[in-house]
This record gives C-alpha cells, sequence and structure tokens, in this order.
C-alpha cells in the first residue's frame, strides 16, 4: 500500500519505519528541512534501539522515502497518517491542536481523490469530528474518511511493539476504511494481537483512557511502596503477589521514582481537562496526577534524609538521568528536579547515562557528566541509581566507589538489600 507519513516525530517515524518494512511503499513528511536532510543521509534524531538498521534497510530499497515536499507526498498516497505533535498548550492543562488543524486545512487543498486520513497522533475525543468538519466538503464527494487509530509504542521497546502491539485499535464506521486498514494490519494481526474496530471518538478515548489507567497502577504501587516501607514489607513482593492475580497482572507495577517522559504526564492532564470541558470530574486521574507530582519532593526528602541534611561538598552520583532506560529522552525525567533541588544545596553532582550528556545540566552549577561509570562513581558520597539501564545491573560498588563507606540510593530496586547488607553497602531502595 501507499503510506504517508505527516511529521517524523517519534511516533511518525518509528510507524512510518517499520511499515516500510511490512513491504509498503511509505513516505515520511516534515516541514523542517534540516531533518529530512539527515534522515535522507541515515542520520536518525530520536534514540530508538533497531530503528537505524530498518530504516536503512527500507531506504535503500526504495520502500522509504523522507521529504518537505506535502503536496506531492499526499497525491501519490493512499492512507495519510496524522502524527504530528500535541504538546500541552501553554498555561493550561490541554493538547494543543494547532498542528493537526494545520495540517487538515493543507490537505482540504490537496486532496482531488479518495483517501483514508487518519489520526495517529494522540488527540482528545471529538478531535477527529473536527477534522471531519474542516475537511466537510471532501467528506460531502466521499473522498475521505477520517480514521482514528491510536498509537500504544513505548519509547526504547518501540520496534517490538509495533511489531508485536497487544491490540490495533481502529476508531471509524466506515466499511471501506476499515477494510483497507484491516489489510495493512494483517500482517501484525495474524500473529497474536487483537484487530479492533469501533467508533472514532471510542478509539480517542481508549488512548488516554489506557495512559491514565497505566498511570494510575504506577502511582498506586509507589504509593503502597511508602506504606512498604513504614511496615518493613518488600513492595516488590506486593507487586508479584498482586501480579499473579491475571485480573492485575503484574505489569507496571514496578514502584520508582514519578513517572515521567512525553505522554502520561501530558496525557494524564489533557484527559482531565477534556472531562472539565464535558463537566465531569475524572478524581481518580486528577488524585493521580498530584500524587506524581508530590513524589518528586518525597524522594528528594528521602535523600535529604541519607544524607543527615549534610549536603555540603557532598558528591552525588546519578547513575542514569532519563525517564526510562533505552531513550536519550529528559522530558519530564524526575532526576531533572532533584538534580535542581541537590545542585542549590551545594552538593557536588556527578552523573552518567549510557545515551550521554544533557543539554538542561549544562547550566545548573556542580554538574558534571562522566563518560564512564567508574569515574562518576570514584569516591562518591551517595550513589542513586536513578535509571534502570542494563549497565547498572552487575555492578561492584566497593571496587567503583573506593571508600569505607559506600552508600546507594536504588529508586529502581535492582539489586537485593540482603546481598547489599552483606557486603556491607548501607543499601536503600524503594518501598523495601
Ligand atoms: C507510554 C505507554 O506505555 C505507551 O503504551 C504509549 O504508546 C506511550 O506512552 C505514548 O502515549 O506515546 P512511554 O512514555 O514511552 O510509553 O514509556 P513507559 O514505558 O510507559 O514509561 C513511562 C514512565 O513510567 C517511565 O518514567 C517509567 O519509568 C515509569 N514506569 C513504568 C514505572 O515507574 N513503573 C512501571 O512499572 C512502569
Amino acid at each position: 500500500m501507499k503510506l504517508c507519513m505527516i511529521g517524523t516525530g517519534y511516533v511518525g517515524l518509528v510507524s512510518g519505519v517499520c511499515f516500510s518494512d511490512l513491504g509498503n511503499n511509505v513516505v515520511c513528511v516534515d516541514k523542517d528541512k534540516e531533518k529530512i536532510n539527515s534522515l535522507n543521509n541515515g542520520i536518525i534524531p530520536i534514540y530508538e534501539p533497531g530503528l537505524e538498521e530498518i530504516l536503512k534497510r527500507n531506504f535503500k530499497a526504495s520502500r522509504l522515502t523522507f521529504t518537505t515536499d506535502l503536496k506531492k507526498a499526499v497525491s501519490n498516497s493512499d492512507i495519510i497518517f496524522i502524527c504530528v505533535g500535541t504538546p500541552t498548550k501553554k498555561k493550561s492543562n490541554s493538547a494543543d491542536l494547532k498542528y493537526v488543524f494545520a495540517v487538515a486545512h493543507k490537505l482540504k487543498k490537496i486532496i482531488s481523490k479518495y483517501k483514508i486520513i487518519i489520526t495517529k497522533s494522540t488527540v482528545p475525543v471529538t478531535t477527529g469530528d473536527k477534522i471531519e468538519k474542516i475537511l466537510n466538503n471532501l467528506k460531502k464527494k466521499k473522498l475521505i474518511d477520517v480514521v482514528s487509530n491510536p498509537e500504544f509504542l513505548r519509547e526504547g521497546e518501540a520496534i517490538r511493539d509495533f511489531v508485536y502491539p497487544d491490540r490495533v485499535i481502529i476508531g471509524t464506521d466506515s466499511k471501506k476504511a476499515n477494510r483497507i486498514l484491516r489489510s495493512l494490519y494483517l500482517p501484525i494481526i495474524k500473529k497474536t494481537s487483537r484487530y479492533f474496530n469501533t467508533s472514532r471518538r471510542g478509539a480517542e478515548m481508549i488512548k488516554y483512557a489506557s495512559n491514565a489507567f497505566l498511570a494510575t497502577k504506577i502511582s498506586y504501587i509507589n504509593e503502597l511502596a511508602n506504606l512498604c516501607e513504614k511496615t518493613g514489607v518488600d513492595v516488590k513482593d506486593v507487586s508479584f503477589g498482586m501480579g499473579l492475580d491475571q485480573r492485575i497482572g503484574e505489569r507496571f507495577l514496578r514502584a520508582g521514582p514519578a513517572y515521567g517522559g512525553s505522554c502520561f504526564p501530558k496525557d494524564t492532564r489533557a484527559l482531565i481537562d477534556t472531562a472539565n470541558q464535558f463537566k465531569t470530574s475524572l478524581s481518580i486521574v486528577k488524585s493521580v496526577v498530584k500524587s506524581n507530582s508530590q513524589r518528586k519532593f518525597l524522594l528528594t526528602n528521602k535523600v535529604e534524609k541519607i544524607l543527615k541534611r549534610k549536603f555540603k561538598n557532598k558528591t552525588i552520583t546519578f547513575l542514569g538521568v532519563t525517564f526510562k532506560p533505552n531513550t536519550d529522552d529528559m522530558r519530564e525525567a524526575s532526576s531533572i528536579p532533584m538534580i535542581n533541588f541537590l545542585s542549590k544545596k551545594s552538593c557536588k553532582i556527578r552523573y552518567y547515562d549510557p545515551s550521554g550528556e544533557k543539554k538542561v545540566f549544562k547550566k545548573i552549577k556542580n554538574v558534571k557528566f562522566c563518560k564512564n561509570i567508574s569515574s562518576a562513581c570514584l569516591k562518591s558520597d551517595l550513589i542513586i541509581i536513578h535509571t534502570e539501564w542494563n549497565d547498572f545491573k552487575f555492578l561492584n560498588f566497593k571496587h567503583l566507589v573506593r571508600k569505607k563507606n559506600v552508600v546507594i540510593y536504588d529508586m529502581r530496586n535492582i539489586y537485593s538489600p540482603t546481598k547489599m547488607r552483606k557486603m556491607k553497602i548501607k543499601y536503600f531502595g524503594i518501598g523495601r
């Protein structure tokens, strides 16, 4: 099939590359000339394991192209995916849909034969209706179907999530569009995943409902972790024991720092905003947002306690600063407020992250990026394991720190407290 991805951000690029690998002809469009030039030279703007290899393979086979020419790309394609950003509006919780609507206005001038227009960007319920309204003339002439097909990819695991999704959600009441999209997704849904056709509004809602539910699951276990710490219970056992109940499931029950990234924080807030517009209160989602923002302070307080409030000239090492492993993404990473706070308290902060140095810390006083784990840990007063990269899972801390007193705050519960105690390492975890 001939596909056009508008927007080469995370969703557009990963989906475009993966669709081309299934044998489709995919053209990825972006108005950012520099980005398109880089992509045409095989340079990928995001950090996603496995993406480069698949991109190069399909680019070489001419199934995958990159352009800034929207008109040509749309005219030569049958299915148009809108994958532009939907950031949070300034000073508000609502999703800013200006990029989505701008694309719709451009499509209005280009389309002259039948095309399926799909929103893959995360958009609030009723956005599809608004796009259809913009394209009203084309709809009347039966030249378009506007469909919602939300994306459930996780950063760092996106290729696997694309090829083996739990489900493919298609929001449309058009039989024609549904038939075409089912055959587009056939190579994927043949495996194990479920194809679910629902209303367009239903599909839009499923996306937000899923992200808000996962954020709720994480916040729930994070709050229970606080209680576990006070009662001498290991939250890892609680997650495992709970997860054995298939109605609950063990995934997304790992306690840790506040959740971050570009999706959960933004989407929970946008869902609350949509609910407000429809005069409905989502009190649970509101509590999740509050609980997650308080968590950043809660964990910083714990660092204060570990240091016995003696900050001056203390060397603190952060192992991992990204919001999760296998990405270089720093959006809403809880390491940012923590490092800010500790820097203000005159601590000396060193950090190492496998995805490299971070711009956000360059301006902050007393913060230094180290090129490897050893230089980051040497003679450190406290090591904070903030992100669970594989690189941090088998470390010999005594050897790395080379000090009498080794103190570890393992925010991802990677290590065994018993083993740490046996090695005479002062160890703190989350909820244990
Ligand atoms: C999330 C969803 O998982 C995807 O399904 C969705 O497609 C995506 O948002 C999106 O809307 O685009 P992502 O933000 O890439 O994906 O990352 P997650 O793996 O969901 O992690 C989000 C945050 O939750 C991270 O800070 C992570 O450390 C935290 N987390 C996750 C926990 O603290 N505990 C867990 O058990 C799981």
